[in-house]
């Protein structure tokens, strides 16, 4: 029998494509638990044209409601690194940085499928050190799948955590840990012989057993390729349309960034509510209203 892709909690408003049905009960509180999204949802979604829906996420608050959105996958990026940590790139976040992080969005999130970044440093020297790190992310910090950048240079690492039961989720076109020897933040692929080494680097990650794709700031054309080519989904961000599913930093998405790239949509307002609600709290501080009787405790 054919696995059914899981539907979004029952309080989810409808977003994106239907991905079908399936509320399993946990048989003791009677409250309807969503099913996880699993590789094999993933995969079933690609054949059904079902378009994949992925948000970074870095704590448990901004997980659970990115996941009772219904979001399909969250990543927890090492943009980590420029979003909550101010850096001004990826290349300082450490594994140590990322625990805690990926840790608190596994715990939120009961639906969607949970993908750590290996930040740069702790997996490109073996498919050994790719290993340790991977292992970590996914028994000390809950992930169920784990994302690298790289090419087909990388595929003994993908092979090797793919043999051992760590899915892996590829990372090609701008690649931000390589972001000093790329030159700077650049589309990738453009030309016939940088083309195809992209066409011939996510072959490689997909024979060595990637699950899924991310293609950053790539022609969307090359993109269309590549998803044409690939039996994985691909998620494209930066990407054009024609990807199987799409992934934006849930900063930029949401409004939460003083700067985005021209390709992140922003799909809300929430730095300037939260603004707005840091005023008002103020102001009502100042003037002594808050708090009010409500507020407070009496004697009795
Ligand atoms: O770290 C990250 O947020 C990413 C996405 C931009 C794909 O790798």
């Amino acid at each position: 029998m054919t696995p059914e892709y899981p539907s979004p909690a029952p309080a989810t408003p409808p977003v994106g494509v239907a991905v079908g049905q399936g509320q399993p009960n946990d048989g003791r509180t009677g409250v309807p638990v969503p099913r996880r999204v699993r590789v094999h949802h993933l995969r079933q979604a690609k054949a059904r044209g079902e378009r994949i829906s992925m948000l970074t996420a870095y704590d448990a608050v901004t997980a659970q409601i990115l996941d009772e959105a219904g979001i399909d996958t969250l990543l927890v990026g090492d943009s980590i690194g420029n979003t909550m940590f101010g850096f001004d790139s990826t290349i300082p976040v450490t594994v140590d940085d990322m625990i805690p992080a990926v840790r608190a969005v596994a715990s939120a999130a009961k639906r969607a499928f949970v993908i750590a970044d290996l930040p740069f440093g702790c997996y490109e020297a073996s498919p050994q050190a790719a290993h340790a790190s991977a292992v970590r992310m996914v028994k000390e910090a809950g992930a169920h799948a784990v994302k690298f950048e790289g090419g087909a240079h990388l595929a003994p690492h993908v092979e090797l955590l793919t043999n051992v039961g760590i899915p892996v989720v590829g990372h090609l076109g701008f690649t931000p840990q390589s972001e000093n020897m790329l030159g700077g933040k650049r589309v990738q692929g453009r030309g016939d012989d940088a083309a195809e080494k992209l066409v011939q680097d996510a072959l490689a990650l997909q024979d060595a057993g990637a699950v899924l794709l991310v293609l950053e700031m790539v022609p969307a054309s090359l993109a269309e390729r590549i998803t044409e080519v690939l039996d994985i989904p691909t998620i494209g961000i930066g990407a054009g349309v024609h990807c199987d599913g799409q992934v934006l930093v849930w900063t930029d998405m949401a409004g939460m960034s003083s700067w985005s790239p021209r390709f992140a949509k922003q799909f809300g307002e929430v730095g300037a509510e939260l603004y707005a609600a840091a005023r008002a709290y103020k102001r009502e501080v100042a003037e002594g209203t808050f708090p009010g009787p409500q507020h407070s405790f009496q004697d009795e």
